[in-house]
C-alpha cells in the first residue's frame, strides 16, 4: 500500500509506558515495512523531563529498541525511522509552551495528528491550550482510553473536547477493534452466505466472550485499584467485541454505517435491574496462587492496592439484547486478570440439530460451534461431527481451521499499527464515537453503583484459576459451561 498522506504526529506522553511499549513500536514497524507513511511525514515527540532531541533519541534507543527487537531489528529502518522524530519540551501545565510546539510544527507538512497517551484528566487542559495556538484546525486529536471514570465524567471530557474538535476529528481507541480477527469477523458474517442466515436466535444458542490475561495489575496497581476491570476491560472492549458480534449488517463499510450498527446493539442490551445483579454479574479478586509454574502474590499484597481493597480483577456477565435477532439468547462475557491461561476468544454455539437420524452422538456438544480465537494463535475454527472410519456410524467432533498466519503469511498487523494507519489516513470506523461510549457507560453504570455500595466482597480466586466458582454457576443455570470446561 502506497501512501502520500502526509502527516505530523504529535506524541503527547512522549516517555510513557504506551508510547515505549505500543505507539513508537506501531509506528516504527510501519516504518520498517515501507510504503504505508509518507516519507515526509514526522513524529513529534513530547516530554518534559527531557531536555533535547538528543536526549530523547537515546531514551527511545534504550526503552522503545527492546519492544521492536523481537521480531528482529533492521538496523537501517531503524535509523531512518529516528530520523523521523523531532522532540519538543513542553511542560503541558503551561498554556506558554504551547506557542512553542506551533513554531516547531508550523512549516511540516500534512494533517496533524494529536496523540494523548497521558493520564484523562490532561486531555482537556491540552485540547485547551492547543486551540488557544490554533492548533485544532487541520488536526486529528487520538484519546486513549480510560475515557473517564463514569458517563457523568466520561461525558464531561466529551463536551469539553467537543467544543474543540468535531466528531469527525475525534478518534477515541478502543485497541480491540484493531486486531485483524475482528475485523474478519465483518469479513466472515458479510462476506460469506454461509453464516448470517444462521446468525440469530433460530439457530444460536448462546455466545461466551473471554477476554482472560494470566497477568496481573504490574506496575499499574494504583491506577487498578480505582479502576477494576469493570471499567478497565467491560465497558469498552467487551462491549465493543459483543456489539461487532451482535450488529445487524450494514449498508456499508464507511465509518457511520459501522458505528450506527454498533450502537444500535448497545442501545437494545438488556438494563440490568439492581436488583438482580447477583444472577447476572459476578466480581472476583485474584489471590495468591501458581502460574505457569511461579508462585504469584494476592492482588491485595500488589504495590500501589489497598490491603481491604474490594476492586474486581474478574468480572463475569450475563448479557441479554433485546431486539428481535437475538432476544433470549445469553451472552456470556467473562475477563480477568491472573487466569489460568492468557486467551480472548469469541465462541458462538449453535443449537443442536432438532432431530437426529444419526443417534444420540449426534446431539451431543462438541459440534455446531464456531470459535474465534483473537489470541494468541489467531484463528476461526468450526466444529462439526463427521464419522469415524470404520464400521458403524460413530461420529466425533471435527473442525475447519482458517489459521491466518498459514493463508496469510505476510501483511499482519499489531492492531495499534493498523489503528495509526487509520488516524493518519483519517478512517474512523474502528474508532468509537460519542453515542456509543454513552451507551456503554449507560448499560454498565447500574453494577457500577451496586458494587461501590455493596457490603459483599469480591468473591476470591486462586491465581491460575478460571475465577470463581460463581462464574460458572452463572452457566450452568442455562445448561452450558464455559468452553474450557468442556474439555
Ligand atoms: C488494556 C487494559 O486496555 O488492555 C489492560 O487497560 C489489559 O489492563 C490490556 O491488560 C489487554 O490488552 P491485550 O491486547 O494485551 O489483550
Amino acid at each position: 500500500m502506497q501512501t502520500d498522506s502526509s502527516f505530523t504526529f504529535v506524541l503527547f506522553g512522549g516517555t510513557g509506558d504506551l508510547s515505549m511499549r505500543k505507539i513508537l513500536p506501531a509506528l516504527y514497524e510501519a516504518h520498517r515495512a515501507g510504503g504505508m507513511l509518507a516519507d515526509s511525514g514526522k513524529i513529534v515527540a513530547v516530554a518534559r523531563h527531557i531536555e533535547d532531541r538528543g536526549e530523547y533519541l537515546q531514551w527511545v534507543n534504550e526503552h522503545v529498541k527492546p519492544h521492536v527487537s523481537k521480531n528482529g531489528l533492521d538496523e537501517t529502518a531503524w535509523a531512518s525511522f529516528l530520523a523521523r522524530i523531532e522532540f519538543a519540551k513542553i511542560d503541558l501545565g503551561n498554556p506558554d509552551d504551547f506557542v512553542l510546539l506551533r513554531d516547531a510544527i508550523k512549516d511540516l507538512p500534512g494533517i496533524r495528528v494529536f496523540y494523548l497517551a497521558t493520564g484523562p484528566s490532561l486531555f482537556v487542559p491540552i485540547c485547551h491550550a492547543l486551540a488557544s495556538v490554533g492548533l485544532n484546525a487541520n488536526s486529528r486529536i487520538v484519546l486513549e482510553k480510560p475515557l473517564g471514570y463514569d458517563l457523568k465524567s466520561s461525558n464531561a471530557i466529551n463536551d469539553a473536547v467537543g467544543e474543540i474538535f468535531a466528531e469527525e476529528q475525534i478518534y477515541r481507541i478502543d485497541h480491540y477493534l484493531g486486531k485483524e480477527p475482528v475485523q474478519n469477523l465483518l469479513a466472515l458474517r458479510f462476506g460469506n452466505v454461509l453464516f448470517e442466515p444462521m446468525w440469530r436466535r433460530e439457530w444460536v444458542e448462546s455466545i461466551q466472550i473471554t477476554i482472560a490475561e494470566e497477568l496481573g495489575v504490574e506496575a499499574r496497581g494504583d491506577f487498578y485499584d480505582n479502576t477494576g476491570a469493570l471499567r478497565d476491560m467491560v465497558q469498552n472492549h467487551l462491549l465493543q467485541l459483543l456489539s461487532i458480534v451482535a450488529m445487524e449488517p450494514p449498508h456499508s463499510m464507511d465509518s457511520d454505517s459501522v458505528r450506527d450498527e454498533k450502537l444500535r446493539v448497545l442501545r437494545a442490551l438488556k438494563p440490568i435491574d439492581p436488583r438482580d445483579i447477583g444472577k447476572v454479574a459476578v466480581r472476583g479478586q485474584y489471590h495468591s496462587g501458581v502460574i505457569r509454574g511461579t508462585a504469584v502474590p494476592a492482588y491485595a499484597t500488589e504495590a500501589g492496592v489497598k490491603p481491604d481493597s474490594a476492586t474486581e480483577t474478574f468480572v463475569a456477565l450475563k448479557v441479554e439484547i433485546e431486539n428481535w435477532r437475538w432476544a433470549g439468547v445469553p451472552f456470556f462475557l467473562r475477563t480477568g486478570k491472573r487466569l489460568a491461561d492468557r486467551v480472548a476468544e469469541i465462541v458462538v454455539n449453535f443449537r443442536a440439530v432438532p432431530h437426529s437420524a444419526l443417534g444420540a452422538s449426534a446431539l451431543r456438544a462438541g459440534a455446531n460451534r464456531l470459535v474465534i480465537r483473537l489470541q494468541p494463535n489467531e484463528t476461526i475454527r468450526l466444529y462439526c461431527l463427521a464419522k469415524q472410519p470404520g464400521e458403524g456410524m460413530n461420529l466425533a467432533s471435527v473442525h475447519l481451521d482458517l489459521a491466518f498466519d498459514q493463508f496469510f503469511r505476510e501483511g499482519q498487523m499489531e492492531a495499534y499499527q493498523l489503528l495509526l494507519l487509520d488516524v493518519i489516513n483519517g478512517r474512523l470506523a474502528l474508532f468509537v464515537r460519542r453515542d456509543e461510549q454513552e451507551a456503554a457507560w449507560r448499560w454498565v453504570e447500574p453494577i457500577l453503583d451496586e458494587w461501590k455500595t455493596s457490603t459483599k466482597p469480591p468473591k476470591p480466586y486462586a491465581s491460575g484459576t478460571w475465577g470463581p466458582a460463581a462464574a460458572s454457576a452463572m452457566l450452568a443455570q442455562h445448561g452450558t459451561c464455559w468452553l474450557e470446561e468442556e474439555n
